[in-house]
């Protein structure tokens, strides 16, 4: 079998991909590649390499005779408006380096979009498939050109790309890494260790988010799937739940106890700036996506491994 590569290997998805790709495809078959927060404890192929060292990731794919990418290397939207120059030059040269070897070496490709890459003027409620993508961070930014970029590669060189709009992504395997829809994990971390929370948004903002599980899903889903089922290359809208942050609050409520105050930042800008609830009717349509966590079933599965990782 030819080997399936995986950058980003130890960020939030990367964490939790990766053991479910060893389970699925066996554990000689996966490469993890990464940089940042290497567990010392990982047991797996490892090969350590920044993502815009092109020479470097070319010789990690003819060493191990790559088939597949799943390129997950990407600054999130409230980091990188700290420093949008690196934002581009990881998230878009990054991902134009992986595309140009896939097409030199053949590999399929897995590339993760965002609601990011949705702004102010796209429709919030409901937000269709195709719609305007007039983003206002840089991150966005980069998911935008990204899904561009990506389409091109299969319109041009019938590159095997695929892509999904990630909602906010609620996981408990790594810290919050510095997105907007991150209060929605750190709140998990500051309930069962302090008790109380002082949320970056306000208490009516609504935004798609997603359980890992459910994330991880989709994505094996996704690129298991049979190429002519594949009728989107820009990046698939992906959904599962919308809530309010108070919403969240009270379902954690329902556990432990929890005080929250609302003390909305820079970030709140942000959040406004991205649809409440997306129509993904495309993906349910081509390759039969389902979402399995609702609200309380997140939030349970949430506090019970959050709580055996911090021992509390
Ligand atoms: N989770 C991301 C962020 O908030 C959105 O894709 O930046």
């Amino acid at each position: 079998m030819k080997k399936i590569i995986v950058t980003g290997a130890f960020g939030q998805i990367g964490s939790e991909l990766i053991p479910v790709l060893n389970d699925r495809y066996g554990k000689k078959n996966v490469v993890a590649v990464g940089h940042h927060n290497i567990p010392k404890s990982y047991d797996g192929i490892l090969e350590k390499a920044e993502i815009t060292d092109l020479k470097k990731i070319e010789r990690i794919i003819k060493k191990h005779n790559a088939g597949i990418i799943y390129h997950l290397v990407s600054i999130l939207s409230a980091k990188g408006e700290k420093d949008p120059q690196l934002t581009w030059q990881v998230n878009m040269n990054g991902l134009k380096n992986i595309l140009d070897l896939a097409v030199s070496y053949n590999l399929k490709v897995f590339w993760p979009s965002s609601i990011a890459a949705f702004g102010p003027t796209t429709p919030r409620e409901n937000t269709p498939q195709i719609t305007v993508l007039e983003p206002t961070t840089m991150y966005g930014i980069t998911k935008m050109a990204g899904e561009g970029l990506c389409h091109y590669y299969f319109l041009k060189y019938s590159l095997d790309v695929r892509s999904l709009r990630y909602p906010g992504i609620i996981s408990w395997k790594t810290e919050p890494g510095g997105g907007t829809t991150d209060y929605a994990v750190a709140i998990f971390y500051e309930a069962i260790i302090k008790g109380k929370y002082r949320c970056f948004v306000k208490k009516e903002t609504i935004l798609p988010m997603m359980y890992m599980d459910d994330a991880v899903q989709a994505t094996i889903k996704l690129m298991e799937a049979p190429a002519q089922k594949i009728t989107i290359r820009t990046s698939y809208n992906l959904a599962a739940i919308s809530f309010r942050a108070d919403e969240l609050a009270q379902e954690i409520q329902k556990h432990l106890p929890l005080k929250v105050e609302y003390v909305p930042d820079h970030r709140q800008k942000i959040a406004d700036s991205w649809p409440k609830s997306i129509d993904d009717s495309f993906a349910r349509r081509d390759w039969g996506w389902r979402h399995r966590y609702d609200l309380a079933k997140m939030v349970s599965a949430m506090l019970k491994n959050l709580r055996k990782k911090l021992n509390k």
